[in-house]
């Protein structure tokens, strides 16, 4: 994630800017810069490193003016550099960006083959050269910008200068967040609400496809086709703990809704996608390991469930995965050789922690996939691969289980590449694919308000249960977790085909059955096993995607359609509507969905 702020001010800006940086520090900090509008001119300051080096170049080299843009950097397209920090220019154009574009290549090629050249690696100064090549087309700035926008593939928030266009900001957002703030006679554009809580406690959030020109007095706020619209103006709390839960009810609604942004952040930390490489951290030489030994708790073991399936796969690499409860007490026939990997958000799960280190005890490397980078797996372990989907604060985990999957994934390709299993193009191949990940989740999302629907009957029932195949049966099992966890209705997980060696019994007209199934090479499988359900009176909630709507059998109680996804990432992409199933459930229910009954976040007692 990046940090971004705007301010169409009354006063002078870079101080503020400056001030603003500092509380978006959190999101990224590999380098920094801010850009003013004064005089018809536009000029920019960066440094790499932190915020405190971009204040050393402002002291020396000050900017004054009342109209300015700010970012603070994570690394996604380029290294940590001056010349790849933010704001990047192009032409007339100046701007801050916070996602990832895939389609940056392509767009660069096209822009070059044109005559124009390009200062940094990054996909950011791309979105700046395509608006000043559609101001150079003659096209006044927001039909220049909305021209531009129209042709990015991807995720971003941006706030854009325009050389010479005084008292005047644009902004967008698609897969990262944006929101306006109102002053007194200047007007804001920042990453989150505590970027802009200095100056205002007047938010209103830009919805996705959302675009914005703001000046000192207004915010002109269009949709994704153009339209004029408005969103609501909210009066935000000074305390951080409610400003950021931002526009949810529920620090869970807003996990699920922040994925998007928490993948595209841990995605473009295991690659390279400049060069279109994995970039694993950790020097670990998958080529000469035998065998990965995964040990986790409740979603964390789902999440590594799901790694076994990929890494298998993908690099003919054995993985075990086991709950760390059981592992830790049946003397396990270990043999070094072997790479333990402990899954876990918090790091400190009592029960992984021993598994951890009975591994280490045996003379295994370890490592750990972890959120807080300074927990005590962290410490103990021989390499720490971080999933930097930020403070996860909803006991049910939701952005923390697609950060780990997304690591997982990366983590399964570097395998393939280092064994020999797929060549450079391949690779090229499949990291395009996880950089596209964010956008599909973002868009799968979007099934909200066919969950939403779908809640009230599930709501109903007495049990609940989930079937899918292959990674789905992983899914399968997080799902049902999410439900009886938050809603406290009884729900199991089920590999498809175990149905009718017992659970079948279960299926009547009472029971909902939510199968996950996406088109792909178990989709057959996964379609037979509706029909049993369906002509036993089961109520089937199918999820799948265009292709599997299209050949689905007829009788479910209802479709529900996600994007189309490669098989890599489906996991990724199918994750949204099951979190946000068991969410409005347990809305329904009334129940404290953040703080569940008898749960704790992190479990670090037996
Ligand atoms: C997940 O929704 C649960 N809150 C729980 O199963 C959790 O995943 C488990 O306790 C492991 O926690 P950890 O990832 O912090 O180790």
């Amino acid at each position: 994630m990046c940090g971004i702020i705007g301010i169409v001010g009354k006063s002078p800006v870079t101080d503020r800017i400056i001030e603003s940086l500092k509380r978006l520090e959190y999101r990224g900090y590999d380098s920094a810069g801010v850009a003013v509008q004064t005089g018809g001119k536009v000029e920019r300051r960066r440094a790499q490193g932190k915020i405190r080096a971009l204040e050393a170049v402002l002291a020396d080299s000050p900017l004054t003016a009342t109209v300015g843009i700010g970012h603070t950097r994570w690394a996604t397209h380029g290294v940590p550099s001056e010349r790849n920090a933010h704001p990047q220019t192009g032409g007339r154009v100046t701007l801050v960006h916070n996602g990832i574009i895939e389609n940056f290549a392509e767009l660069k090629a096209e822009l070059q083959k044109a005559g124009r050249t390009f200062e940094s690696e990054t996909d950011t100064e791309v979105i700046a050269q395509l608006i000043d090549s559609c101001l150079d087309a003659g096209q006044a700035p927001l039909a220049a910008f909305k021209s531009a926008l129209d042709r990015l593939t991807g995720a971003y928030a941006l706030a854009v200068l325009i050389e010479g266009e005084d008292n005047f900001i644009m902004g967008a957002r698609r897969g990262s967040p944006l929101v306006v703030g109102t002053g007194e006679g200047e007007m804001f554009l920042g990453s989150d609400a505590l970027a802009v809580g200095p100056f205002t406690n007047k938010v209103t959030y830009l919805e996705e496809g959302d675009y914005v020109a703001i000046d000192h007095d207004s915010a002109r706020i269009f949709d994704e086709h153009g339209a004029p619209v408005e969103r609501p103006m909210k009066v935000v709390s000074a305390s951080a703990a409610l400003v950021e839960k931002g526009n949810y009810r529920h620090f869970m609604e807003k996990e699920i809704h922040d994925q998007p942004e928490g993948c595209q952040h841990t995605i473009s930390a295991y690659i390279d996608a400049v060069a279109g490489r994995t970039a694993v951290p950790g020097g670990v030489d998958f080529a000469a390991l035998e065998r990965i030994q995964i040990v986790a708790c409740g979603t964390s073991y789902i999440a590594g469930v799901i790694g076994k399936y990929l890494i298998e796969r993908l690099a003919d690499l054995p993985v075990d995965v086991e709950i760390a409860s059981e592992f830790r007490y049946r003397e396990p026939a270990l043999r070094p050789g072997a790479l333990a990997i402990a899954m876990s958000q918090s790091g400190e799960t009592a029960d992984t922690l021993a598994a951890l280190r009975h591994c280490k005890a045996r003379g295994m490397k370890t490592a750990a996939v972890v959120n807080a980078q300074e927990s005590t797996m962290a410490r103990e372990v021989d390499v720490v691969w971080p999933i930097h989907c930020g403070p996860e604060i909803g006991v049910a985990s939701t952005k923390a289980f697609t950060a780990q999957v997304s690591v997982l994934i990366a983590i399964a390709v570097a395998a393939a590449r280092a064994r020999g299993r797929i060549d450079e193009a391949e690779e090229q191949r499949v990291v395009k694919v996880l950089l596209g990940a964010p956008r599909l989740i973002a868009e799968s999302i979007g099934l909200e308000d066919a969950v939403r629907e779908i809640a009230v009957d599930i709501a109903k029932a007495r049990d609940v249960l989930y079937l899918g195949r292959g990674p789905m049966s992983a899914l399968a099992l997080e799902g049902a977790l999410k439900l009886k966890e938050i809603s406290y209705i009884h729900a199991e997980g089920y590999a498809a085909g175990e149905l009718k060696h017992g659970p079948i019994a279960l299926v009547d007209e009472l029971t909902p059955v939510i199968i996950l199934a996406p088109f792909d090479s178990y989709f057959e499988k996964s379609a037979s096993n509706m029909s049993e359900v369906i002509a036993r009176g089961g109520q089937v909630v199918f999820i799948t995607d265009p292709e599997g709507a299209r050949h689905a059998p007829e009788g479910a109680k209802v479709v529900m359609t996600a994007p189309a996804s490669d098989p890599l990432i489906s996991t990724l992409v199918m994750a949204a509507p099951i979190q946000l199933l068991a969410y409005h459930v347990a809305v329904l229910k009334g129940a404290d969905v953040d703080q569940p009954r008898n749960l704790a976040k992190s479990v670090t007692v037996e």
